[in-house]
């Protein structure tokens, strides 16, 4: 069996939990992330910066008690129900007699097989832009930035369930909320898989390590470790998942935001004055001489073009506003809720005085030195440096914070306006 070493898991230790670091959902300081200098439960009493330095995207890591038991954020009803809804994300993985079906939600709950049937697994996407206790959940990961954080998915599966021995191209932390999993992962080189699925698995599946993992426990595995998961018995396992886009789709993105940036007059968004212009004037051939061959594309075309586009340039600016807004625009799926009845500004900033005030759930909010970026939006950061930072970083402000920070001018106005696109709610918690 090949091994590599410094792909070898570990589990740093197996310390039961501190009381103070109990799981409650509502509590106020459940949602926070755990300091960078502190040892944490969460990752076996590493500290996060010990975490990042040693095992993020460089080799597995076995946690036990990450979370203590009951770590359960959502029952198996409450998956079920959101597998229902059209704007969630849902899979339905069934193994049978060697074979593997895949279907795509939304699913009623009389379309899932029975409780009673083995070897079926419901994978429910981005949970955490459904329901505040995932989310939560979520942000007990923000020792990574959220420009990295993707999405909570959740599992069901009934006994021998799994998605098959497979890789995936980002970093994970599997974490076991209810009943028993085996996990085997492998460090193999040879990720080729099976042809003519319609799902990842691995052709050649070597583990070299195994364990059981039971409510609390979490195993966090970097890009590219082949690993299989089986229930045993009736189990649910959320994966806390990461976004690593490809050199393509960041190529891609990025000229296509550029060229939008290059059509836009200058003066109308930040960061655009340098690149302006560059598409002015239209192509001209005065020398093109008569042709015999009509269908041929002229050379003096292609290093016209050339030279138009050699003048395309853009600078760091460029890219943190191309990633600013990439990366902080809305999935297809997201839908906001504006408040039915809105309160007018000046109620919505005595209730935010008393109750304070939080992102919604799905709001991205980004920023830096220059800008910040919230839902795909772009907007300079210099007139509100001295509360967005705080909000996107916090993503939430006290009654009192609101009162000491709204004397700046324009803040409740502009706080108003996202409370309207229903970007941030009234008080604290959801
Ligand atoms: C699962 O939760 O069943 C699969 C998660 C994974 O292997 O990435
Ligand atoms: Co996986």
């Amino acid at each position: 069996m090949p091994k590599r070493p410094n792909a070898q898991p570990a589990s740093p230790g197996s310390d039961r939990i501190p009381s103070h670091q109990t799981f409650h959902p509502q509590a106020s300081d459940s949602f926070a992330a755990p300091a960078p200098n502190v040892p944490a439960a969460l990752l076996g009493n590493l500290s996060p910066a010990q975490f990042m330095r040693r095992y993020w995207q460089k080799k597995p890591l076995l946690i036990r008690g990450a979370i203590p038991a009951p770590a359960l954020p959502l029952t198996r009803d409450e998956l079920f129900a959101l597998a229902d809804r059209d704007e969630v994300e849902s899979r339905l993985i069934v193994h049978a007699r060697n074979k593997w079906t895949l279907e795509h939600g939304p699913f009623a709950r009389d379309e899932l097989p029975s409780l009673r049937r083995r070897a079926w697994t419901l994978l429910v996407q981005g949970v955490d832009l459904h329901d505040e206790r995932a989310r939560m959940l979520l942000e007990r990961f923000r020792f990574v930035p959220d420009a990295r954080l993707d999405d909570l998915m959740i599992s069901f599966a009934t006994d021998g369930g799994g998605v098959g021995p497979h890789f995936d191209s980002y970093d994970v932390f599997l974490l076991q909320v209810h009943g028993k999993r085996r996990w085997r992962i492998g460090a193999q080189r040879d990720l080729t898989l099976e042809p003519g699925l319609p799902l990842k698995v691995l052709q050649h599946f070597e583990p070299d390590a195994e364990w059981l993992l039971e409510p609390g426990d979490m195993l966090y595995l970097p890009p590219h470790i082949a690993h299989d998961g089986v229930a045993e018995g009736e189990c649910m396992t959320c994966s806390i998942g990461f976004r690593a886009p490809t050199a393509t789709e960041l190529t891609s993105q990025f000229l296509y935001h550029l060229a939008e940036k290059l059509v836009e007059r200058p003066a109308e968004r930040t960061g655009a004055r340098r690149a302006a212009n560059v598409l002015d004037g239209r192509y001209r051939d005065p020398q093109q001489p008569a042709v015999t061959q009509p269908a041929q594309l002229p050379a003096a075309f292609v290093q016209k073009v050339g030279s138009i586009l050699a003048k395309v340039r853009w600078n760091d600016a460029d890219v943190a506003s191309f990633l600013g807004t990439y990366l902080s625009e809305p999935k297809p799926s997201v839908v906001f809720d504006a408040p039915r009845r809105p309160l007018d500004e000046m109620r919505f900033a005595k209730q935010a005085s008393k109750a304070g005030i939080r992102l919604d759930r799905k709001s991205v909010l980004l920023y830096d030195q220059r800008a910040y970026y919230l839902n795909g939006e772009e907007n300079a950061l210099a007139a509100v440096k001295t509360w967005v930072p705080e909000l996107a970083d916090r993503r939430r402000l006290s009654g009192k914070r609101f009162v000491t920070l709204s004397r700046h001018p324009s803040m409740t106005a502009r706080l108003h306006e996202w409370y309207c696109a229903g970007w941030i709610q009234v008080g604290e918690l959801g």
